[in-house]
């Protein structure tokens, strides 16, 4: 093997894309999953690479340094990927200590295994964060979030991802640990958990039930579909230099209304629905307390200096995702009923 990268949090979303895209293109590199398997994580989501010999799954919490420390010991990782977190905002208003645990104290853990681990050896090794658009806080009508943008959060997810973001860069900073970061906008594609907007739209459209859109629906997030984001990390992992920062994004804004509105087109047309049958499911809720108005990522330096854009349009990408979550109503039923958490016990119980 030519590297050996350790992935945290592969069985999520973002992060199951990112596993399957270097255990296909990187038949040279063993990749270890280091995931907790929390209620967001589904080895399911890597039931089509799970038997791949450059592939090795490890449940472990990133907050436990013991285990953490003696993991890195054991396996000598070239390099990590850190993609484990706590994701949902909503989730962070109800309670923030389970994101300075995980994304706060989880990051500073695997900084110190590394740190540990690599002393002396700076320039063989890279540790990679994968962060959010979300530290910059939020914009008014104007203007887009460049790598100089002041961090500026306002939920507890996006304070515990900006606390992690200075973490990496002070240990880069401090020690000379080969680090960089990427900050993303807002994913969307398969197996994305319907706890987030357009899954759980989708989800919510199928089964005629309500769709909650908080406040008026005027806020507005710039969409990237997530196997370009999976792409992005692939080029900057293997390009970018020790110590700098790439913003990743689709320059695609939508205000959440009009997007759930493109979203029910596109559903009554793959149901067989009358046209404007789904949008009498929208339902306005109480918005969201510190609800950001606009997110918007200015992508050039990515495109300047390692030559990344985005590969489809997001309408082609919206209908990719409705087609997936279609034909995978399995996935979704056993997500949706949490029965994918006994998938662990019954298929590693006698490992
Ligand atoms: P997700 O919630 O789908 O997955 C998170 C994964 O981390 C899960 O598999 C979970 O089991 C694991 N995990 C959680 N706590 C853990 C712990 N203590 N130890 C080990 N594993 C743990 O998240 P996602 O949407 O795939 O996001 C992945 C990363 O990308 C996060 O760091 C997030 O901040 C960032 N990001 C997400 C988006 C987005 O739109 N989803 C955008 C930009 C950046
Ligand atoms: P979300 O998918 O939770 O991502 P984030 O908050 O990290 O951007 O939400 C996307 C947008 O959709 C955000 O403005 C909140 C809004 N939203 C709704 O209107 N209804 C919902 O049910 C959810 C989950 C989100």
């Amino acid at each position: 093997m030519q590297k050996k990268i350790i992935i945290t949090g592969g069985a999520g979303f973002i992060g199951s894309h990112v596993v399957r895209r270097f255990v296909k293109n990187y038949p040279n590199y063993l990749i270890v999953n280091l995931d907790k398997l929390t209620y967001a994580g589904n080895l399911a989501n890597l039931r089509d690479i799970e038997n791949e010999p450059n592939y090795e799954f490890v449940k472990g919490d990133i907050v436990d340094a013991d285990f953490v420390n003696e993991l890195f010991a054991a396996e000598q990782p070239d390099a990590v990927i850190h993609l484990a977190a706590e994701s949902h905002v909503d989730r962070s208003i109800t309670n923030p200590i389970d994101f300075v645990m995980t994304n706060v104290v989880g990051t500073v853990v695997l900084l110190n295994a590394a740190r540990n681990t690599w002393k002396g050896r700076y320039d063989q090794t890279r540790f990679y964060h994968v962060s959010t658009d979300e530290v910059y806080g939020t914009l008014g009508e104007d203007g887009m979030f460049t790598e100089t943008t002041g961090y500026d959060p306002h939920s507890p997810y996006s304070a515990s991802k900006a606390s992690s973001d200075h973490f990496v860069r002070a240990y880069h900073d401090t020690y000379g640990m080969d680090a960089v970061v990427s900050n993303c906008s807002n994913n969307y594609g398969s197996f994305h958990f319907p706890e987030k907007l357009i899954p759980l739209a989708i989800n919510n459209i199928k089964q005629n039930k309500p769709v909650p859109v908080y406040g008026k629906g005027e806020n507005i997030r710039d969409w990237l579909w997530v196997e370009d984001h999976a792409r992005a990390i692939d080029v900057i992992f293997h390009k970018a230099k020790a110590g700098t920062t790439y913003n990743i994004g689709g320059h695609n804004e939508w205000k959440n209304i009009d997007l759930i509105r493109l979203l029910c087109h596109i559903m009554d047309k793959k149901l067989g629905r009358r046209e404007g049958e789904s949008e009498k499911l929208i339902t306005f809720v109480t918005d969201r307390a510190g609800h950001d108005l606009r997110y918007a990522i200015d992508a050039s330096k990515l495109k300047a200096e390692l030559g990344w854009v985005p590969s489809i349009t997001f309408e082609e990408g919206l209908e990719r995702t409705v087609d997936w979550y279609l034909a995978n109503q399995v996935w979704l039923n056993d997500v949706t009923s949490g029965h994918y958490q006994q998938y662990y016990n019954e298929q590693y119980a006698n490992r």
